[in-house]
């Protein structure tokens, strides 16, 4: 009993001094990591819906930034940073958090300004980026224009680019430039060489006739893929994908809803390569066809996990990237690979998947993956009432298909031998 108040007052002596000295304030501690981590698309005319460039924009909102952060939702970034590295790889360190915790919980103090009025940082892009990001493009690729309506509704649409290709190109960087970055949410670019895709123009995932175009089998499911802040990918030297003479750009473009009418014309950028190509580029895209507990079917109020299986690999390959695909019923997702000698090389982990945030995942260096290796890849999903993503009111059964209402689960690969 007699030592209580003197336990705490000792307690307060020791932890007052600490305290005092640990309040972060926005100049010093803040504005860095702000600077560092968020600014790049949280600037005036960015992705971002807000700037947080001064002390007003963040304090303003402080608690919802230490929310957000806290939760890891900002900056977006999916994939689980412990199970593997990634050359674009975004997230504050547990100390950063802490920092911005502990700012926000001492009263949002600005402290000394001591910088100038420039503080922004240069956009840090999603792919691998380098000094050869300077040049200009060599093909330029552009729909024809289309208007969105202002019907309040998501819109998917295709579009069929042709290429006027007369002989097979090397791309090594591929950009897509939106037209309409407010309304724009994601698009995936494809190749066709068959010739006979030019009717997907405009159509809508509505109508019917998707699913005929469907069938064709492409010569690339997987060229590029864009989301925000994913603005160019530029493969390593001496490796660049093949185009063949004769193909077309197919392009399945989100549009979020809109109350006004709006158009889009957007670009895609080809970039050539100038050295001699020592590896080609290639695609794998692991799909429904490779679940090994079929049929892929979500029955209505259900939560179904299924499983993949790749391999055992023909070939020694290297992997560059990892995008793993699914819809709004997804929930998590995990992938790996086991080498003949029982090895795990681990690729992706996504404990909370986020439909809106599909980046394709950079390995910091080509992971190698032995001849013999075998893929293995698991996801989850949520196909119930509860589940407040559901886009099937009531929940219905569904399976796979293109439409944002069925389900996907697709692991895409770009890799080199
Ligand atoms: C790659 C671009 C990008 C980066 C980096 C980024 N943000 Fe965001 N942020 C967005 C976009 C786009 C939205 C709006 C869509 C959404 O909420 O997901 C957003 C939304 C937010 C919101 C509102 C969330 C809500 O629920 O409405 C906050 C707060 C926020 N960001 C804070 C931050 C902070 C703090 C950082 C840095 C630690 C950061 N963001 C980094 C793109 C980014």
């Amino acid at each position: 009993m007699k030592k209580e108040p003197i336990g705490i007052l000792l307690l307060l002596l020791l932890a007052t001094p600490v305290l005092l000295a640990q309040t972060p304030t926005y100049t010093a501690d803040i504005q860095p990591i702000l600077a560092h981590h968020c600014a790049p698309c949280h600037h005036p005319g960015g992705l971002g819906p807000f700037s947080l460039l001064t002390y007003e924009d963040v304090a303003k909102r402080g608690k919802f930034i230490a929310k957000v952060t806290q939760i890891r939702y900002m900056p977006p970034f999916p994939a689980d940073r412990q199970f593997q590295h990634y050359a674009n790889e975004r997230g504050l360190s547990e100390a950063e958090i802490n920092t911005i915790q502990a700012w926000v919980q001492g009263g949002m103090v600005q402290g000394k300004e001591v910088r100038g009025k420039d503080n922004r940082v240069g956009a840090k892009g999603g792919a691998i980026q380098s000094e050869r990001n300077a040049r200009t493009p060599d093909l330029v690729l552009r729909m024809k224009p289309y208007n969105i309506k202002g019907d309040v509704q998501e819109d998917f649409r295709y579009f069929h680019v042709p290429m006027g290709l007369t002989q097979d190109i090397w791309v090594e960087a591929v950009e897509f430039v939106p037209g309409n970055r407010k309304l724009l949410h994601h698009s995936r670019l494809m190749i066709d060489s068959t010739g006979t895709m030019a009717g997907i123009d405009g159509i809508s995932e509505e109508d019917p006739r998707l699913r005929e175009f469907q069938k064709t089998p492409l010569a690339d499911e997987f060229l590029y893929g864009w989301v925000p802040g994913n603005d160019r990918v530029t493969f390593p030297e001496g490796a660049a994908k093949r185009i063949r003479a004769g193909s077309d750009l197919i392009l399945n473009i989100h549009y979020a809803p809109s109350a006004k009418a709006d158009q889009d014309q957007s670009e895609v950028r080809l970039y050539f390569a100038r050295k001699p190509v020592e590896r080609v580029v290639k695609t794998l895209t692991l799909t429904e066809n490779n679940v090994t507990n079929q049929p892929f079917q979500l029955p209505a109020n259900t939560k179904p996990t299924f499983f993949m299986n790749y391999g055992p690999l023909r070939d020694t390959v290297r992997l560059l990237s990892v995008l793993p695909h699914m819809h709004r019923l997804g929930k998590s997702v995990r992938a790996f690979a086991i080498t003949p000698d029982g090895d795990v090389i681990n690729l992706i982990k996504i404990d909370a998947w986020d439909y809106n945030w599909q980046l394709s995942y950079f390995f910091q260096t080509p992971l190698v993956l032995p001849k013999g290796a075998t893929i293995i890849a698991e996801a989850s999903y949520d196909n119930t009432d509860q589940n407040p993503l559901n886009p099937n009111r009531p929940a219905r059964t569904v399976g796979y298909g293109w439409n944002s209402t069925d389900e996907m689960m697709n692991l895409v690969f770009y890799y080199i031998k």
